[in-house]
């Protein structure tokens, strides 16, 4: 042991670890803002670099952006990484903000500093890291993903672009199940949404993960945290003052008061080519003359219009939108920005331009997109993501007081004018046919199914419908929506007197009646039926009473069932039709899977395996989203793709596979069958097959529960009642099947 980590001592000191000549940080807004005002780009370095973190920002614009939380960094990063990554940050990641802090120490006290200072960070969170080889399809689910939702706006495709955000040695780094959990919930660990939230669901950050860390085979070394160096990493964490930028546990990051930014001399400390008891950033000669120019004029307060620019920089929303002169997809990342609907055209793909959006979206709706990432474009490939409240909120109130339009003019359609009948005859197909391009509550009358008119009125400024119906080209110069009132005459003129304005109105009155507004001339309905023939179809997304971690699968024998792959349960069953999908086709990762069966059987929330000491005990309430002790493992599937699913709770490992069996052409039900492939269960394990009011037997082995429902178990189960519910357990000794009968009729 001594002697394993002596070497590992010589090997960091004799390799030179000195940040000299090191790639100098990579900061989005500063790399890719051609057009941002100088005095903006030396403030992005400012924030991004944590300057405020260490020296009084002396403005709270200029606040350092938050550096990762390492509460529980021990169960997300490799300690052999960790040690690496703290003795020489650029080295290890190149283009990293994170400056290096023992630069100024020799070689070997740096080495046993940063090896110290590992051993206590990888005490911190609970879940030793497991590492395991991605699945190949996950591999490919995660490639596209990954080229589609708007990573690569950021960072690098396959093939390498200039101009990306740095992502480092994933591989050595993290495990598929810790990047995937930092995946689905960035903000939870880096708090400033530099990296935002792009609303992937549990799958979606697995597939991405297993992409990402494609290279990694399965062991990376393990790391055993020794006690005593722990204990001294914990001083040297305060006496190196990491915490001036790492929170942990509850506390909050302490800021050291260096005098103010306004009053530091330019040329010395952390902006000095010497080495010494400060930070080093191995800054570029451009970022040190940035830097110095917005220090000298860093205290002058911020108007609402550079704030926007600034904060568009930092966050670099600047990716996806162009605001003016500001920003936009670069042409390199151009095929990357895709869509699911090629008649839209650019509108199609694009993220839509933030150009005046502060006239066009009403307040809660703007905060909510950039709060909450809220969206109403499905055919949109690329993700608005998720940035937080403290990230954007604020920018929401700027963007009202900056951006303006002049009142429109137009006359009120008076109630007895009938606002809401001509409103809905000028959208159908007899008049001006907007359902032609948008669809309406969904449901749309040809091929283009473009924003829905349901939501207009709800997102968008009146004055600004007025304005953009007026002129759509004025707007967005490309765009197919063409202008009704050509020369600002109606080419109807029997309808409100032909007065545009009027005709505009009155659209809006009978749009803004929402759920009351009757349907226009012209729509068909086409809900998205996915159906099953010869094999089984698996579609991983929300389902009712489950929420993300759902996988339906629909079987060729007609019946269906949906999975929750946080509680390891069944969640429901039923036979007809397998599922409506448009729920899930429009919510962009939000919407909800529509189960067509009439006769459908529910089974309780909450775990369906569990050890009792003895059969009195009540059974647990282990229903958080993931369960606890519990894990998912995946899927394997049989010739008829039908899976079996994998799963552990404790140490054991069980395999669940459902076969669908037809009898008659009117009748089939499932065989489940719970095996237990590494060791056997423990004692007292007991497996929960129902809770319902009315568990009933229905001769040997046999029961009826609820109204639509019969089991056939193996002997031994038993049937107790709790609070009015029934529970039928039975206790686990071995591998055993389930026979599942849907007896309602549909
Ligand atoms: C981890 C804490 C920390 C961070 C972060 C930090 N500094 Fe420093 N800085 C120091 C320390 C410590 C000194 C030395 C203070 C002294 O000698 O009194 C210093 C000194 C300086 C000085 C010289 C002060 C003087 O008047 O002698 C300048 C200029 C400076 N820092 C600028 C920056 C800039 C710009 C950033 C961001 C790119 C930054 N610092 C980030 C800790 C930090
Ligand atoms: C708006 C730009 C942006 C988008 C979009 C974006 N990222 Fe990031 N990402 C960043 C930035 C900036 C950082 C570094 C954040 C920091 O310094 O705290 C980062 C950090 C990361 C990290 C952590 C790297 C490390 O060293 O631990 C991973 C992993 C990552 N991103 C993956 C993704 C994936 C996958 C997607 C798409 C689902 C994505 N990012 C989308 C900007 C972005
Ligand atoms: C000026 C602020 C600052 C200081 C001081 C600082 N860090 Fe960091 N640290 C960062 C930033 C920013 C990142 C994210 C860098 C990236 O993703 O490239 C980071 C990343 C890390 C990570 C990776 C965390 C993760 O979840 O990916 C670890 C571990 C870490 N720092 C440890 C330390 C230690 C130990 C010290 C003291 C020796 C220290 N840091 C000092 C800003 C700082
Ligand atoms: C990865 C690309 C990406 C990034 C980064 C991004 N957005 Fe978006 N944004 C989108 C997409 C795509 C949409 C359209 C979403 C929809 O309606 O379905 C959108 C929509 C919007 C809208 C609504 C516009 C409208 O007319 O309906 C606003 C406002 C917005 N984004 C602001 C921001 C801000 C502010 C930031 C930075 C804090 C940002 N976005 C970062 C992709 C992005
Ligand atoms: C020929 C196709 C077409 C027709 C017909 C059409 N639109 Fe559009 N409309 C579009 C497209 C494409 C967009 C841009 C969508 C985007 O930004 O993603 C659009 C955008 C809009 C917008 C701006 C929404 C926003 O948030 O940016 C409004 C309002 C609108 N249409 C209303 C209507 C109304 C009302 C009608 C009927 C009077 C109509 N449209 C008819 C294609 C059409």
């Amino acid at each position: 042991m001594t002697n394993f980590r002596f070497l590992i001592l010589l090997g960091l000191a004799s390799a030179s670890l000195s940040s000299v000549g090191a790639e100098p940080p990579h900061v989005p807004g500063w790399v890719r803002t051609a057009n941002a005002s100088p005095e903006i780009s030396g403030k992005v370095l400012l924030t991004e670099l944590g300057c405020g973190a260490c020296h009084a920002p002396g403005n709270t614009a200029l606040a350092a952006k938050p550096a990762p939380d390492l509460s529980a960094v021990g169960a997300r990063v490799a300690g052999g990484h960790l040690r690496k990554f703290i003795a020489s940050p650029a080295a290890t990641k190149p283009g990293t903000t994170m400056p290096d802090v023992l630069g100024h120490l020799p070689a070997a006290e740096r080495a046993a500093a940063a090896d110290a200072l590992a051993h206590y960070l990888a005490t911190l969170g609970s879940a030793p890291m497991a590492f395991a080889k991605p699945a190949p399809e996950a591999v490919e689910r995660g490639h596209k993903l990954y080229h589609s939702i708007g990573c690569v706006a950021c960072h690098s495709p396959e093939s390498p672009l200039p101009d990306s955000v740095p992502l480092g040695p994933l591989e050595e780094k993290y495990s598929v199940a810790s990047l995937a959990k930092f995946l689905e919930d960035p903000l939870a660990v880096r708090a400033g949404g530099r990296m935002p939230d792009l609303k992937l669901d549990h799958f979606e950050a697995q597939d991405i993960a297993s992409y990402l860390l494609r290279k990694q085979t399965s062991s990376t070394a393990t790391f055993q945290p020794d006690a005593q160096l722990a204990a001294r990493g914990k001083a040297l964490f305060a006496q190196h003052r990491c915490d001036a930028c790492h929170a942990v546990g509850s506390g909050r990051p302490t800021p050291i008061a260096l005098p103010t930014l306004s009053k530091v001399n330019p040329e010395r400390g952390c902006l000095s080519a010497r080495s010494g008891a400060w930070p080093q950033y191995s800054l570029s000669d451009s970022q040190r003359t940035a830097l110095r120019a917005a220090l000298s004029a860093q205290a002058k307060p911020l108007n609402a219009a550079q704030n926007i620019e600034l904060t568009l920089t930092r966050m670099n929303c600047l990716a996806c939108h162009q605001r003016g002169e500001l920003g936009g997809v670069p042409a390199n990342r151009n095929p990357h920005f895709t869509g699911k609907d090629e008649n839209l055209g650019d509108q199609g793909r694009i993220p839509p331009p933030l150009t005046g959006v502060g006239a066009k979206l009403k307040r809660d709706w703007l905060r909510d997109v950039v709060v909450n990432g809220a969206s109403v474009r499905p055919y949109v490939n690329t993700r608005m993501p998720k940035f937080g409240v403290a990230n954007t909120e604020v920018l929401a109130g700027w963007l009202k007081e900056t951006d303006t339009l002049p009142v429109a003019a137009f006359t009120r359609v008076a109630k007895t004018d009938k606002p809401h009948e001509v409103g809905r005859e000028l959208a159908g197909s007899k008049a001006f046919n907007c359902v032609a391009c948008h669809t309406f509550r969904e449901k749309s009358a040809a091929a283009i199914r473009s924003l829905d008119l349901m939501n207009l009125t709800e997102r968008l400024e009146e004055n600004w419908f007025h304005h953009y119906m007026a002129n759509p080209q004025r707007f967005s110069p490309l765009t197919i929506m063409p202008g009704f009132w050509p020369d600002g005459k109606s080419p109807l003129p029997d309808l409100l007197g032909g007065d545009p304005g009027k005709q505009r109105d009155a659209l809006w009155q009978y749009l803004a009646r929402g759920p009351e507004a009757g349907e226009p001339r012209g729509l068909v309905l086409e809900p998205l039926i996915v159906s099953v023939t010869d094999e089984a179809v698996i579609i991983r997304r929300a389902f009712p009473g489950i929420g993300k971690r759902g996988i339906g699968v629909g079987y060729p024998a007609g019946i269906s069932l949906s999975f929750d792959a946080g509680q390891m349960r069944l969640g429901s069953l039923w036979s007809g039709g397998f599922i409506e999908a448009s729920g899930i086709w429009r919510g962009q990762g939000a919407g909800q899977a529509h189960i067509l069966g009439k006769d459908t059987v529910n089974f309780p929330a909450g775990v369906a395996f569990a050890v009792l000491e003895s059969p009195g005990n009540t059974w647990p309430t282990n229903d958080a989203k993931q369960a606890e002790g519990f894990a998912f493992k995946g899927l394997t599937l049989d010739a008829q793709q039908r899976p079996t699913f994998r799963y552990e709770f404790g140490e054991t490992s069980v395999e669940d596979t459902f076969l669908d069996v037809k009898v008659t052409d009117a009748k089939s039900h499932f065989v489940r069958t719970l095996k237990f492939p590494h060791r056997p269960p423990p004692p007292g394990l007991h497996f929960r097959v129902a809770a319902d009011k009315q568990i009933e037997t229905r001769g040997e082995n046999a029961f009826g529960v609820g109204k639509g429902l019969l089991v056939r178990l193996p002997a031994g189960a038993i049937v107790r009642g709790v609070d009015g519910m029934k529970e039928l357990l039975l206790p686990v000794r071995g591998s055993f099947s389930i026979e599942y009968h849907l007896t309602a009729k549909p």
